[in-house]
């Protein structure tokens, strides 16, 4: 093990000069948006960019003639904290946005309002997407992987004030991508609605990010790169290359909402897919993986299991995950061979998945009674089940015969939230639950108790949620095949979706049950950081107990 780093002389304000000119710049350049176009969408984004740099620029001058807005500890967790209590809150908006659509795919008379175009399900649908994968999932991303790096590398994050500059762009991003769907601004490609001026900003940020992320792996005093910063180093390298190549498009005008893809016809939904599927893959997957290696052994205070299966099964997703998109075009005008290519691929995926699966789960390997005793743990070991499913049921829902049945039915939606609510959602959890204790110094949680009937609720929610979505799909997609035997179709659309009604009902009180869930968690939570600090106990400083290192260990 390495010497420690020695703490920094003087309040971290490095490059707080060169941020607040830029943000300067920014404000400039928005008066001149606001005022030049003729859009009144757009204008009302370039008062949402105006606000936004005006406070920035505001504050971060406060910062610098004020004294230390950075504090010099040995490392950066104050913009950690700002990513736990943001991941928290975007997942109550986005769960319940979800509700709300569910809510109106069960009574869509009750809740259709033809007078409030922003309150449809066209609108609210993207803003429960972007609202759980961008918003919640993102920050609990970027937090944990500021906590991540530092720990496992020793070393402070890079970039002075670059991490805090990461931290709102992002939320800059997800404001925008939100008032602009409820505003009807969108581009049409799922999971990446938002317009170019947008993506152009989260361009910004995420370069800012991988070099953060980068700078601090450069400086580490700890040899070895540890396995779980080859994941979220993968995530956000792929992201930034799939987001530009997807996104690109010519606008209108230069100071217009609105743009046209640079792709058109079948090779527009072949980039789509070959986004949306990576997406799923290097987001969802990847980065939450990530989580999984350093939380689960640091929980278990167990090695991992096998780091040469770590190593393995990184190359093994990296490589095949990349091929398998066009298994979202079977039956296309795509050529058959891509759609086979897809297909092949996405079969191999279910190997290196349950690699990870099976790591995650062997970690536990003598300390199967934390099961028992410990609901963190349970639900960390919920979450990586719930990977094995998914990533088990994805390869089986790609052969062309299994996709003729699945593809447009509730069954994809209900693969969707077992990866989603099992998976991304219960180790994200599991995280937070960790990183609240040790960012504001507390022993434990507020009470382990509640963690459980969090547990016990939310595994009932998704359990409805996805029963309900299988049944429904399986049937719709038996009614949609159905002759007669004179040879006409035995179902009209109306009857196949009348007849899913149960099913959205019960979904709807699935996802009550989730969004309950994580209210009796962001209780708890709050609760612990109300809790009187205890500074000294050993167990509140995390670098004092044996993180990566027992991961380090393994073999
Ligand atoms: C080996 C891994 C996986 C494979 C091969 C796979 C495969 C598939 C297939 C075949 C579809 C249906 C495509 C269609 O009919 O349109 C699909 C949809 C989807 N999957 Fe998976 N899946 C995997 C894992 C996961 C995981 C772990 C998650 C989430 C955490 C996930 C999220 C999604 C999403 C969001 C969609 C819906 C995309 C859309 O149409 O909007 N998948 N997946
Ligand atoms: C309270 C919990 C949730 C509820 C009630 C809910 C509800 C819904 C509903 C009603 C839809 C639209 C389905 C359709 O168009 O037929 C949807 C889509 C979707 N949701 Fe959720 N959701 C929840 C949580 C989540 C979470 C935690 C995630 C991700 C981390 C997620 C990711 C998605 C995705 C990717 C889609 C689009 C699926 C597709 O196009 O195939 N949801 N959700």
């Amino acid at each position: 093990m390495s010497a420690v780093t020695t703490l920094p002389p003087a309040p971290d304000r490095s490059g707080a000069g060169l941020l607040a000119g830029l943000l300067g710049l920014g404000v400039l350049l928005s008066v001149f948006m606001a005022a030049g176009t003729e859009d009144p969408l757009f204008r009302i984004h370039a008062y949402l960019f105006l606000a936004a740099f005006t406070v920035g620029a505001g504050a971060t001058v406060a910062g610098i003639t004020g004294g230390s807005f950075i504090p010099r500890e040995r490392y950066h967790d104050g913009v950690i904290r700002a990513g736990v209590i943001a991941s928290m809150v975007w997942a109550l908006v986005g769960l319940a946005a979800g509700c709300a659509i569910a809510a109106q795919l069960a009574y869509p008379n009750q809740f259709y309002f033809p007078d409030h175009g922003w309150l449809n399900f066209g609108r609210l649908r993207p803003l429960h997407t972007s609202g759980v994968i961008f918003a919640f999932g993102g920050n609990v991303l970027i937090a944990t992987s500021f906590w991540v790096v530092q720990r496992t590398c020793k070393a402070r994050l890079f970039g002075g004030v670059l991490p805090w500059f990461v931290f709102w762009g992002y939320q800059l991003f997800i404001v925008l991508a939100a008032t602009g769907y409820l505003l009807g601004i969108t581009q049409s490609k799922e999971y990446a609605e938002p317009e170019w001026y947008v993506d152009l900003w989260l361009t910004i940020v995420w370069v800012a990010y991988l070099v953060t992320f980068l700078g601090t792996i450069w400086k580490r005093q700890e040899k070895h790169i540890y396995v779980a910063n080859w994941f979220y180093l993968a995530f956000i390298v792929t992201i930034a290359i799939l987001h530009l190549i997807n996104n690109a498009a010519l606008p209108v005008g230069a100071l217009a909402s609105r743009s046209y893809s640079a792709f058109s016809g079948v090779q527009d939904a072949l980039v789509q897919w070959w986004y949306g599927h990576n997406a799923v893959g290097f987001f969802l997957t990847a980065g939450f993986l990530a989580i999984m290696y350093y939380f689960v052994p640091k929980r278990a205070e167990r090695p991992v299991y096998s780091y040469r299966l770590s190593i393995v099964h990184f190359w093994a997703l990296i490589f095949i995950y990349i091929w398998a998109g066009p298994h979202h075009l079977h039956y296309t005008a795509l050529p058959q061979w891509a759609q086979t290519l897809g297909m092949t691929f996405s079969i191999m995926l279910w190997m290196p998945s349950w690699g990870g699966m099976i790591n995650g789960l062997m970690t536990l390997q003598g300390a199967w009674d934390k099961l028992r005793t410990d609901p963190v743990t349970r639900m960390l070991v919920v979450s990586v089940a719930f990977y094995g499913m998914s990533t088990f049921e994805g390869p089986l829902m790609s052969v062309r015969a299994v996709n003729s049945l699945s593809h447009y039915t509730d069954w994809t939606i209900g693969h969707v939230h077992s990866g989603a609510l099992g998976w991304v959602g219960f180790v994200s959890f599991g995280a937070l639950y960790m990183l609240v204790p040790w960012l504001w110094k507390k022993r434990e949680l507020y009470s382990l108790k509640l963690v459980d009937w969090h547990l016990w609720i939310a595994t009932t929610g998704l359990v409805l949620y996805i029963a309900a979505m299988w049944v429904s799909g399986v049937m719709e997609g038996l009614m949609w095949r159905a002759y007669t035997p004179e040879g006409f179709l035995q179902y009209s659309f109306v009857e196949t979706v009348s007849a899913k009604h149960v099913s959205n009902v019960i979904r709807l009180m699935g996802g009550v049950l989730y969004l309950a869930g994580a209210g009796i968690m962001a209780f708890n939570l709050w609760k612990t950081v109300r809790m009187p600090a205890s500074a000294a106990d050993e167990r509140a400083d995390p670098s004092a107990a044996p993180a990566a290192p027992v991961a380090l260990a393994a073999e």
